[in-house]
This record gives C-alpha cells, sequence and structure tokens, in this order.
C-alpha cells in the first residue's frame, strides 16, 4: 500500500549516525525533511549531503529536521561523513539512517526494482509536526535534487497552513497568494483583511 498525502509517516526505530533513533519520538514537534540517497561514497549523493549541510541554517529557520537514510552501515556513513565535509566545505551535523536490511527503505517504498534492486533511490517526504506526510517527490539515482525546491515547497506548506491560503505556481516567500476558492467573500473580508485582486471569481490573489 502505498504511502499517500495526509498518512502518518510510519514510525520506525533504526541504528543511525546520532545513535538508535524512534523517528516520531526524535522528530518531536518538528518538522522533518526525510530523504533517502542511493549509496555512500557516490559523487550525486555526496553534493546532496553537502548541500544539506550547508543550508542547516535555512531547515533551523524553518523548524525542520534533515534525516538521511542509505542502505549503507553506520561506518559507512561515519567514513562517508568526513569526505561529504572535505570536498563539500561543510560541516554534517543531521543523523544519517543506516538501512542495511532495506527495512526502512522498504516502508517508504524508496527502492524502485527499475533503477536497482538494493539501494534507494532519491525520496523525499515532508513530514509536518503532526507527522503527517505533506509532501512527496522522487528522484532518480542520476540526477541531484533541486534544494532551492525544497526549501521552496516547505515556505509554501507552512505559509499555506499559517494563513488558509494557496499558492500558485513558482510561488516564493513575499509573493500574493491565493484565496481558495472554498472561502466565501464574505468569510475573506476577515481573513485577508488587505482585500484582493479578483481575476476571476475562482481565481483571487492577497498580499499577506
Ligand atoms: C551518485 O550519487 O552519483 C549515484 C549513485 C548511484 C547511482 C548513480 C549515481
Amino acid at each position: 500500500m502505498s504511502l499517500r498525502l495526509g498518512d502518518t509517516a510510519p514510525n520506525f526505530t533504526i541504528d543511525s549516525t546520532a545513535g538508535q533513533i524512534n523517528f516520531h519520538d526524535w522528530a518531536g514537534d518538528s518538522w522533518v525533511f526525510f530523504f533517502s540517497h542511493p549509496a555512500d561514497f557516490t559523487p550525486v549523493c555526496t553534493t546532496e549531503m553537502g548541500r544539506t549541510a550547508q543550508l542547516a541554517k535555512e531547515f533551523e529557520a524553518r523548524d525542520v529536521k534533515p534525516l538521511g537514510l542509505s542502505t549503507d552501515t553506520v561506518e559507512e556513513h561515519v567514513k562517508w561523513i568526513e569526505d561529504v565535509n572535505d570536498t563539500q566545505n561543510c560541516d554534517l551535523q543531521f543523523p544519517i539512517v543506516a538501512d542495511a536490511d532495506h527495512k526502512v527503505a522498504e516502508l517508504y517504498e524508496m527502492i524502485h526494482a527499475g533503477e536497482s534492486e538494493t539501494a534507494a533511490v532519491r525520496s523525499v517526504f515532508i513530514i509536518d509536526p503532526n507527522k503527517k506526510i505533506r509532501l512527496t517527490m522522487t528522484y532518480p539515482m542520476a540526477v541531484g535534487r533541486n534544494f532551492d525546491e525544497i526549501l521552496r515547497v516547505i515556505d509554501a506548506l507552512q505559509t499555506s497552513d499559517a494563513n488558509n491560503c494557496a499558492l500558485p505556481a513558482d510561488w516564493r516567500k513575499g509573493d500574493d497568494v491565493i484565496i481558495p476558492p472554498s472561502i466565501s467573500n464574505e468569510e475573506a473580508k476577515g481573513l485577508f483583511p488587505n482585500g484582493w485582486n479578483e481575476i476571476r471569481p475562482y481565481l483571487r490573489t492577497t498580499k499577506l
């Protein structure tokens, strides 16, 4: 059964570079950027781990905890982190799960047999403080993720939650937002004191 948006992110207990973690306890009341990579000591993965480490302050500002995963062991992760720090000029502090027996990768459907029978693809799960899965993305082994998009979509989810609004294509923090059609004009007057631009009755934009 596939994991769907709105599902509770399955819990697990597993070894990581930060010791054994129980996922739900570790996440606490924070958002989580849970992402898998195919293998340690591989080039694309090294750049992705480095980018995540370089963006530590950006994740922290959004109350997001990154959590990596691959089917390598803790010992391999620990050795590789030295290389990541060395080559990507960073100080990687977030935990990386060691899923050598594929338990979590299977739970989260991170192994796609068309890409590899044993290694995870580049899955992304954005999980909110209620442990709900809010966004999933899957990238192939050969293509690194776009971290601007990962931060953008976290901003979008958090803005939508806080303001009862929706976000247009290519929205970035500070841009106008959309008043969802489920909100009547009468209700919108209370929720969006800046008024709105009614392009169509179903397409109303406003500034927050
Ligand atoms: C990489 O990280 O470069 C990589 C890993 C597995 C397959 C292809 C590329």
